[in-house]
């Protein structure tokens, strides 16, 4: 809803940030989150994981290609970004 008094600067402002937080930052994490020398240190300690994953701040989905089918009996993730979660599904169907 548009702020009809004198918050409307305040209203464009916060109409901002949603937009920047859903559309800038899963992005920009995606990309700072997929460099070589990251996935070198993903290659050593995801597959580590065992059993029952619950990942914190999953979104973007990054992770997935890491996690070892044979060790993962389920995967659960959390993320207060929609588009971060949209890759993680994206993530996750692509593994299949
Ligand atoms: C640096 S990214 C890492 C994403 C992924 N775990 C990876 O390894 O590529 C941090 C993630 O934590 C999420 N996040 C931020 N605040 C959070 C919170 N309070 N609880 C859970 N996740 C949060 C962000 O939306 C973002 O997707």
């Amino acid at each position: 809803m548009m702020p009809t008094d004198g918050m409307a600067g305040k209203g464009q402002t916060v109409g901002f940030a949603n937009w920047y937080d859903e559309h800038v930052v899963p992005r920009f994490i995606q990309c700072a989150c997929s460099s070589p020398a990251i996935a070198a240190l993903r290659e050593k300690v995801v597959p580590l994981a065992s059993g029952k994953v619950f990942e914190i701040g999953c979104g973007g989905g990054i992770n997935q290609p890491f996690y070892e089918r044979a060790k993962v009996t389920s995967f659960s993730g959390m993320d207060p970004s929609a588009k971060g979660l949209d890759y993680t599904r994206a993530a996750v169907a692509a593994k299949g």
